[in-house]
């Protein structure tokens, strides 16, 4: 006898329809499946053989084939457990094989018979979608998140018995209604109006957000970098649509969505530990998994005490601060995932932390200086498009209680100026000046016949790149943008410069 039926499993951060074909012959009571499957897939047969048992149906005792197409991709996790089960129940006449082959199926089972969650469930059910098929069973677990995906009939029995019963008309189950989407865009409550002083450093990160340029932050200890990097998140415009489906789905593939949880409406904030390994950071693993820069991609990764990282876990990230997004190679596969993301750093300006404090002695000695600034690679510096000096707070500005603007406020203005880039930019799709390509560097930042001369003058003394002078024409554009103005002048010009001196913040 034979059956087919329909899973789902998980590429990169998208998902792919599989066929799953069960055929059952006499011969030796055996259960094989082809197609290449990875460990959780073959350990399956365990699970499958239990939970056929279990909710009280009959396992053959013949010679049972799976096998999965296409059968050149390599199929990863245990979601394929539930389709593997109903394509023996169909095969073996205990359910009629036509509303079998009529739906998708994405659940690990228990031993039990119990449907349970799997990771991925929002991309998987984005390609059944694509595939045009509407009707999808997952676990109870899962089913808000399946609900994501929009104009697909969801079904989410608690065990195989209560779905057998369903798919027989016995019992019918009611699709799943979405619910009023209750998540907020509310951050957890840090806020820029609790950071006394700070202006220049303020304005700086206030451009960062605008224009989404990757920024550096050098101070002694205790001026406060880890609490501006924290209150980023807040300042950054809210995301689309389309841009918090992507970060669902990261979550999801990454097992993070915890508890059931509707769309992700607030950015992402990472701060990986220096502890990181490169695999952690840039994503990978035997069972691939995107890393640190995939799920920070449409927010922020911060880097605290950045000469703190290994060397070749800062230098794994050149790839997608230049591109947007990391390519893992596997021996059967390749996977792109997005990391498009803001990089934010920090660190102190020797080991000891004073040599830029006006009030204390550093005491490090010049070797120990450069050992601790080497870490960080000329190429690396090079793609962070704003450094600046995050220097102790005066008595006077930390005691002050004048209020400080709030995030809200700074939001608003942040907001104004991404809505003039994405207008500009809008024939590429991108979002932000920090992404702009060389070309539409030159078409989009003209200069004022000032600006050009101080342009030119700073080329020479900065001894630029042609990295560093795109980034600092992108810079000033950002600054223009959050004035509204059309023609980058040269006071944009002459901040933008300001932003780029790491040279004289970190003696090299
Ligand atoms: N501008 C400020 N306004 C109000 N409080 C501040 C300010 N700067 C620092 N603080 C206080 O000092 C604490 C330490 O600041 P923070 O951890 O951000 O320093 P840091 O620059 O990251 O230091 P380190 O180099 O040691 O990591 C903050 O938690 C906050 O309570
Ligand atoms: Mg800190």
């Amino acid at each position: 006898m034979y059956a087919q039926t329909y899973g789902s499993t998980v590429l990169g951060i998208n998902g792919q329809l599989i066929t799953v074909e069960v055929d059952i012959a006499n011969g030796i009571p055996a259960l094989d499946i082809v197609g290449l499957p990875d460990t959780a897939v073959k350990e399956s047969r365990e699970r499958v053989r239990a939970a056929i048992k279990n909710a009280g149906f009959e396992f053959p005792a013949k010679r049972i084939t799976v096998n999965l197409a296409p059968a050149d991709l390599r199929k990863d996790g245990s979601g394929l457990d539930l389709p593997i089960a109903l394509g023996i129940l169909a095969a073996s006449g205990q359910l009629s094989p036509d509303v079998c082959a009529a739906c998708v199926f994405i659940a690990e089972l228990s031993l039990e018979g119990r449907l349970r969650p799997v990771p991925g469930v929002l991309p998987t059910l984005l390609a059944c979608k694509a595939a045009g098929k509407d009707k999808i069973i997952v676990a109870p677990e899962n089913g808000r998140e399946a609900l994501l995906a929009g104009e697909v009939s969801i079904y989410a029995p608690e065990t195989l018995g209560e779905l057998v019963l369903h798919l027989n008309g016995e019992r019918p189950l009611g699709p799943l209604i979405p619910g009023i989407d209750t998540t907020s865009t509310e951050t957890d409550g840090d806020d820029f109006s609790e950071v006394q002083g700070q202006f220049i450093a303020k304005r700086a990160i206030e451009i960062a957000a605008a224009g989404g340029h990757n920024i550096l932050m050098v101070g002694p200890p205790g001026s406060g970098k880890t609490m501006l990097a924290r209150r980023i998140t807040s300042i950054l415009p809210s995301m689309s649509r389309e841009e918090a489906l992507e970060v669902t789905k990261i979550s999801s593939v990454a097992g993070q969505l915890k508890g059931n949880t509707g769309l992700v409406r607030s950015r992402p904030f990472r701060h990986p530990h220096h502890t990181i390994s490169a695999a952690g950071m840039i994503g990978g693993g035997s069972i691939p998994r995107p890393g640190e820069v995939t799920l920070s991609h449409n927010g922020v990764l911060f880097l605290d005490e950045l000469p703190e990282f290994p060397r070749q876990v800062l230098e794994v990230l050149r790839q997608p601060l230049e591109d947007g997004h990391v390519t893992i190679a596997r021996a059967n596969a390749s996977f792109q995932y997005p990391a498009s993301f803001m990089l934010v750093a920090a660190m102190n300006p020797c080991p000891c932390g004073y040599l830029t404090d006006p009030q204390r002695s550093c005491t490090c000695t010049q070797s120990d200086i450069r050992r601790y600034i080497k870490k960080i690679s000329g190429p690396l510096l090079d793609r962070i498009d704003i450094h600046i000096h995050v220097p102790r707070l005066q008595y006077s500005e930390l005691t002050a209680h004048a209020p400080t603007e709030s995030s809200a406020s700074i939001r608003s203005r942040v907001e104004a100026a991404r809505l003039i880039q994405r207008e500009r930019l809008k024939s590429s799709g991108k979002m932000c000046n920090a992404h702009m390509s060389h070309k539409e560097v030159k078409k989009f930042c003209q200069l004022s016949p000032v600006a050009r001369s101080l342009m030119q003058d700073a080329f020479h003394k900065m001894n630029l790149s042609a990295r560093g002078f795109d980034r600092i024409l992108k810079v000033a554009r950002t600054i223009a943008d959050l004035e509204a103005a059309a023609t980058v002048c040269e006071n944009h010009i002459a901040e933008a410069i300001q932003f780029r001196s790491a040279e004289e913040i970190i003696s090299w």
